[in-house]
């Protein structure tokens, strides 16, 4: 772990595909540099997981402003629900829509008034923080990927198959990459990181450095 300076201030925006090593590597960096993490994919998950279980079928505004308004990080903590198929389907479809996406940023954005910090997720770099010191863009093989996704299944003891699994992710990029509210794009001035042909030890060695440089590009030597 690192121990930075008080006065620094410095934000990292993560952007990836699914299953690309995103949550893996922004839960490194928090740890090491001492930042505050948020995952942005819980807020969606989260909101995806109540609309499922308080059984309503018609997206009303009302209800959907109560709810995001009271989301807490205790509540998008520790909910294996979150992560089921089908909410992690149902979550991908809610966030095409702009009023859902509006609402979430809200959290995001109060999130941002934090001194060092991290947001993961798919318009980070985009939309959120536009400004961001530094934006990281993962991506990873689609069968690597696949593979990597399908071990976690194997151990959470969940059937499934790697091309289910394969086809899955893949239907969830498309549709996070063409929608038309904030879809996922690579942003000028951001750091490409393929996890690809990474182990996760190589990958916090790539990134500790790629953090490094920019912070002593804003703060010359820590
Ligand atoms: O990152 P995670 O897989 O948990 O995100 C779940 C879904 O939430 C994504 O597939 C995507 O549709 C949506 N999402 C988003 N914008 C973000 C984060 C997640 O649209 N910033």
């Amino acid at each position: 772990m690192i121990k930075l300076k008080k006065k620094i201030c410095f934000s990292i925006a993560i952007d990836g595909d699914s299953a690309s090593g995103k949550t893996t590597a922004s839960k490194f960096l928090a740890k090491y540099f001492g930042f505050k993490l948020l995952t942005s994919g819980k807020l969606y998950r989260y909101l995806a997981f109540r609309i499922i279980k308080d059984k309503k079928k018609k997206l009303d505004k009302i209800y959907l402003k109560k709810i995001s308004n009271n989301i807490t990080f205790k509540k998008l903590q520790n909910n294996k629900m979150m992560y089921s198929d089908n909410v992690t389907s149902y979550a991908s479809s809610i966030a095409k829509i702009k009023f859902v996406r509006k609402l979430l940023n809200k959290f995001q954005k109060k999130f941002s008034k934090n001194k060092k910090f991290i947001i993961e997720g798919r318009d980070i770099g985009s939309k959120i923080l536009p400004n961001a010191d530094l934006k990281l863009f993962f991506k990873c093989s689609p069968k690597e990927k696949a593979k990597r996704r399908l071990k976690e299944y194997n151990k959470e003891k969940r059937k499934i198959t790697l091309k289910e699994v394969k086809k899955s992710l893949k239907k969830r990029d498309y549709s996070d990459k063409n929608r038309k509210e904030s879809p996922l794009i690579f942003v000028k001035g951001a750091v490409l990181v393929d996890t690809t042909k990474l182990t996760i030890n190589q990958m916090e060695v790539k990134l500790k450095k790629i953090v490094l440089k920019a912070l002593k590009k804003k703060y010359g030597n820590l």
